[in-house]
């Protein structure tokens, strides 16, 4: 099944491997896309992945998250974003941008301060954000639909909100985070109003037929934080507010999420698939799932369940661009990836890159 054809609404893909998003740290200080960029993405496209999707992209100069990100946030950078996908489509790729906002977990120094739903943060977040006003929150909501038909100019064949990882559409879901008393807080449908009002917007300034997708952090791994339950509820209502497809990942982060580092053998691989299970019965939409995939056999079987219809992967990929071909052929059968996530830079100007040594990876 790994390797037919699919869609994800007008979005026709020639397998079902994607390659979830994964900041490459490849942009200068401006956010604007250094060349060796299109080159990783190109080689992607030519490795065989069915979809792309990019790194996260601020939306705003409030929401970068990390020095070398690259930016969606002004019309001029709508040339740097088109050199990416020209280069993907040359290679018959297919390319999503997410749109992120990291909130909480922005870290722009020259801004002085971050902004996010409340003041309240985790204890791993060293200085604590300030809480939104009406006025800014409106602001990001159009700075996402900006972003979005930036995206559609750029030539990107659709878009992806993230809303995973504990990132700001994360926090506004997170009954942890998110203690506003105003409409943007509090009751379950106050927290997705966030969420809710991005999509509609996006919808507005890219039309009916574009893809958007959303991968959305179902549940937070802290005490307080967003459950399953309520997870599967966001899911529920996901295709009425105009997405076409949902990758399913993580909130928050913290311990009652399941293991994601040093997959070794198939009985750790598909950590979040308990997540799918709950969010099948809910939705019609595309459900793909990330985490932790490294094997053929674990792919295929959790195709064949029913509970996704597309298998997300990043880390594989760090490791090995030409790690679909060599599955579709058959030259392997499995990653060598060992997901010890030592592919982050440790100076700047390294890129990301896998950075395991052979030994490790052959054991
Ligand atoms: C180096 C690195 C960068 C990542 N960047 C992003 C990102 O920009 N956006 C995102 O949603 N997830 C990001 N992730 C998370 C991955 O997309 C994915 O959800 C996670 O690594 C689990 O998948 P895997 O087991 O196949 O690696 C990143 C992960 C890594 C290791």
């Amino acid at each position: 099944m790994l390797f037919t054809p699919a869609t994800i609404g007008n979005l026709k893909l020639e397998n079902r491997l994607v390659r979830s998003a994964t900041a490459e740290r490849m942009a200068d200080a401006q956010g604007k896309p250094l060349p060796q960029l299109a080159g990783l993405l190109e080689r992607l496209a030519c490795g065989g992945v069915g979809l792309i999707v990019s790194g996260h992209l601020y939306i705003h100069p409030t929401g970068r998250a990390h020095a070398e990100m690259t930016g969606i946030y002004a019309d001029e950078l709508i040339p740097d974003l088109k050199s990416l996908t020209d280069a993907v489509h040359a290679a018959d790729g297919k390319i999503v941008a997410q749109l992120n906002h990291a909130g909480m977990h922005s870290n722009a120094p020259e801004l002085n301060e971050k902004i996010a739903p409340s003041t309240v943060s985790p204890p791993y977040i060293e200085t604590p954000a300030r809480a939104m006003t009406i006025r800014e929150i409106d602001m990001l909501i159009d700075a996402f639909a900006q972003a979005a038909r930036r995206a559609q100019r750029a030539g990107f064949d659709g878009v992806q909100i993230h809303g995973a990882h504990g990132y700001l559409v994360s926090q506004f879901l997170s009954p942890y985070i998110n203690r506003r008393s105003d409409e943007w807080g509090g009751s379950f449908q106050n927290r997705l109003r966030f969420l809710s009002a991005v999509a509609r917007a996006i919808r507005v300034q890219v039309g009916p037929e574009y893809p958007v997708l959303i991968k959305l952090g179902m549940m937070d791994g802290i005490e307080g934080g967003l459950t399953l339950v309520e997870g599967a509820q966001v899911v529920a209502q996901l295709a009425e507010i105009g997405v076409d497809g949902i990758e399913i990942s993580s909130g928050l982060g913290g311990k009652k999420l399941p293991r994601s580092k040093g997959i070794r053998k198939p009985a750790d691989e598909a950590y979040f698939l308990p997540f799918a299970r709950a969010a099948r019965p809910l939705t019609n939409l595309p459900l793909i799932l990330v985490g932790g995939f490294r094997s053929l056999g674990v792919m295929q079987q959790a195709l064949q369940s029913g509970l996704i219809d597309f298998i997300s992967i990043c880390r594989p990929l760090i490791n090995d661009p030409e790690f679909p071909n060599k599955l579709r052929i058959g030259t392997i059968e499995q990653s060598a990836c060992i997901s010890a996530n030592n592919c982050w830079p440790k100076n700047v100007g390294d890129g990301v890159a896998c950075r395991c040594p052979l030994e490790k990876i052959s054991s």
